[in-house]
Parts: structure tokens; C-alpha cells; sequence
């Protein structure tokens, strides 16, 4: 079992800024994301790495995430006449600077230690949103204060009680959050096998959630047995949208990759959904996020937003993923890899770089912005 090498006032200690970087790189130097990500790499302990790059089962999910991007090609218009392209959006009502949120990512005091209050206030400073996880290490009213100009949406599991659940609810409400993400393909954590062999979260005092301190009313185990305990009950959509009747607050269902789940969804009252398998760490051998997102596009019709996440670690997939219908892409590891690589600032680099790539993409393609993007901007490189 891993134990985290700080004890928690010391991860929680938000003077500390523990740059653990190789000695030939800080964030601001990374002339390109596989930079980051090797400062990430040399910075985690391998068991760390492994919880932060793994994936379930053989993995296939894992792999297929990113090989699908590159089964598109890029249809470029020469000589277009365009100016600078213009990155800005908006997801929920949340105005954007360029199409992208952070992925909740939980544990993520093992990254950094200032864990997602980094990534929060780098957020602000980038003017993206944060999606705050319910697993962090830290609560959620601790990421708005650290961060309180920063647009953040809650995430949640639909699990345990639902007592607790619309407790939660009404705390994200209090600690002015903009919207709610529910995490639908999450019963239970899928069969990672990285983690296993590395006896890796065996207990889930490993998985400390700032949301629900051991001695407080509601104890982990409410959400977390469940969700390693491999037993539970998986709530249906019906539980889920009588619920969220209880926040005026919009919301989104992370985590479906079929028409069908998308418009049950989109039936249970969901604002928006985001289509991932998880960053493939949970059912493994589902498709790739991206290869489902014309399918869900398709079955929302336009009436809810689109995200997706799983897979996307430059800013020329996120060109792509926008092109086949998503509005907004959400960056899991690539965010992990910046938090690790640097806090604050690695995240930061992290959003800047894909910022860039994505304005050089954008403009060599001919498109004016992301606005514009549509089907006619990519091919597919396989039969369909
Ligand atoms: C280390 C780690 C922890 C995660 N924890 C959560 C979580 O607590 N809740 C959740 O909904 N998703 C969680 N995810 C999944 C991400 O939100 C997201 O769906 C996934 O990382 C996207 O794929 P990508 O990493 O390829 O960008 C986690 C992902 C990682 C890598």
C-alpha cells in the first residue's frame, strides 16, 4: 500500500510550492507538452505515476483514447483571409478564453501538494474552469477560497446515501459553485491492474478526500466503500434526475459514450453531457471517447452541450474533437502532468501550450475560430 510521504497539514500547507523538477527544467521552459510530461515523469514516485498514467484491465481503452485522434486528417483551406483565430467559448454560461476545463482528477494531493487549488488558481489566471473532484484531497470550499475568481463546477458520485448526496448539493451551492458534474460510469473504481500490483490505494485511508474529514458527519466510507469495495448499488437515471431537482444549479453526465445513455441523460434533466470512458479507467475494452462523439452529438440533437474528454494530450486533438461536434474538451492527465511537473505554473504551461498549438492549427487550417469549426474541417483516414 502507498502512503503519501507528507502528512496532510503539510500538503495542506498552501506556502509550500515543493517544485520537484528535474534540475533541467521548470514549467516555463517546456518548449512543448512531451516537456511537461517528462518533468512530471521525473518528479512522481513510480507507484504515483503508475495511479496517474494507468488505465483498467489490458488497457485497450487506454490506448485506443489516443490512437483514434489520429485516425482523423486535418482538410485545410489555403488563403483564407482570416485573421488571428478567435479561442473563445463558453460552456454552461461559464465564458471560457479557450475551449477547455480541467478533468476532476481525485488524489491529487499526490501530484503536488497544493493539488487542486493549483490547478484552480492557474485556471483562473488561464480563464478555464476547473471541474472539482469529490475525491480531492481538498474540500470544496477550499478550492474556492483559494482560487475564488475561478469558474468551478462540483463533481460528484451518484453512490451512497442520497441524504448525503443533496448535503453535498447544497455545499457546492453555499461555496458558489457555477454547475455540477455528475460522474456516471463510476460504481465502482474499474479493475486497474497497474495499481493492484503496486498494492496501490488498498485502503482507503490512501484516497483522503478533503470533502469528507474522518471525524466529520458524513465519514468516507459513504462514497469511498462503495467505490472500492467493488459492491454497491448503481443508481438508475430516475434516483439521479429526482435529486438534482434539488439544486437550481445546471449539470452535467460525465461519463457516456452511447446515444442511448446520452438521450436517458438528456431525459433525466442533464444540461450538458461529457462524453468519456474515463480516461479508460474503468470498463476497459468500450470504445474511444472520441470515436462515440458523432454518435452522442447525433443523439442530443442540439439540445444539450457536448464535452469530451479521454485522449487529448495536444492542442491539435482538441481542433480535432471540436471539429466532430464536441463544444468544449476537458484535459485530465495533461493537467495532472502540469500540476506534477510544476503546481501552479506547470499547470499554467500546460494551458498555454495548448493555447498556442491550437491558435498555429487554427490558423493554418484557415479557420477564424473555434466557433466555426465543423465536420468539413477533418477527414477520416479509415472506412467508415
Ligand atoms: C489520477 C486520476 C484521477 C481521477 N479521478 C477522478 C475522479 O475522482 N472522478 C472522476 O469523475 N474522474 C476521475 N478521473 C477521470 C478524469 O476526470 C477524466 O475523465 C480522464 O482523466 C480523461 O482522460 P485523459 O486523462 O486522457 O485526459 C481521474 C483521472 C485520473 C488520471
Amino acid at each position: 500500500m502507498t502512503t503519501l510521504s507528507k502528512s496532510k497539514e503539510e500538503m495542506l500547507d498552501p506556502s509550500s510550492t515543493d517544485m520537484r523538477l528535474p534540475s533541467w527544467s521548470t514549467p516555463g521552459s517546456c518548449a512543448a507538452l512531451s516537456e511537461v510530461i517528462e518533468a512530471a515523469r521525473c518528479a512522481l514516485p513510480a507507484d504515483v505515476l503508475d495511479f496517474l498514467e494507468g488505465g483498467a484491465g489490458e488497457e485497450r481503452s487506454l490506448r485506443e483514447n489516443q490512437e483514434a485522434f489520429r485516425r482523423w486528417n486535418f482538410v485545410p483551406q489555403v488563403m483564407s483571409g482570416r485573421g488571428m483565430p478567435d479561442l473563445s467559448t463558453s460552456f454552461l454560461g461559464i465564458p471560457l478564453a479557450m475551449p477547455v476545463l480541467t478533468s476532476p482528477f481525485g488524489a491529487d494531493g499526490l501530484f503536488h501538494p497544493q493539488g487542486q487549488c493549483a490547478v484552480a488558481r492557474a485556471n483562473a489566471a488561464e480563464a478555464v474552469a476547473s471541474i472539482v473532484p469529490e475525491a480531492g484531497t481538498y474540500s470544496f470550499e477550499a478550492v474556492a477560497e483559494a482560487a475564488p475568481d475561478a469558474a468551478r463546477i462540483a463533481q460528484l458520485h451518484p453512490m451512497g446515501s442520497p441524504e448525503n448526496f443533496v448535503t453535498m448539493l447544497h455545499r457546492i451551492e453555499k461555496a458558489g459553485y457555477h454547475a455540477v458534474c455528475i460522474t456516471v460510469d463510476c460504481p465502482t473504481a474499474g479493475w486497474r491492474e497497474r495499481d493492484l500490483q503496486d498494492r496501490f490505494g488498498s485502503d482507503i485511508t490512501t484516497m483522503i478526500s478533503g470533502n469528507y474529514p474522518s471525524d466529520g458527519p458524513n465519514r468516507p466510507e459513504d462514497v469511498f466503500g462503495q467505490l472500492f469495495a467493488h459492491s454497491g448499488v448503481v443508481w438508475s437515471w430516475v434516483q439521479l434526475g429526482d435529486l438534482m431537482n434539488e439544486t437550481s444549479l445546471p449539470w452535467i453526465a460525465k461519463g457516456v459514450i452511447t446515444g442511448a445513455d446520452a438521450r436517458a441523460a438528456v431525459a433525466a434533466g442533464a444540461d450538458a453531457v461529457l462524453v468519456s470512458n474515463h480516461g479508460g479507467r474503468q470498463l476497459d475494452g468500450v470504445p474511444a471517447a472520441l470515436d462515440q462523439l458523432p454518435e452522442v452529438v447525433s443523439a442530443v440533437a442540439g439540445r444539450v452541450e457536448v464535452a469530451l474528454d479521454s485522449g487529448i494530450r495536444r492542442g491539435s486533438d482538441i481542433v480535432t474533437a471540436l471539429a466532430l461536434g464536441a463544444n468544449v474538451v476537458v484535459i485530465g492527465r495533461l493537467a495532472a502532468y502540469g500540476l506534477a511537473a510544476g503546481g501552479e505554473s506547470g499547470v499554467r504551461r500546460v494551458h498555454q501550450l495548448l493555447r498556442a498549438e491550437m491558435l498555429t492549427v487554427l490558423t493554418l487550417l484557415g479557420a477564424g475560430g473555434v466557433a466555426e469549426l465543423g465536420s468539413s474541417a477533418v477527414r477520416a483516414n479509415f472506412v467508415l
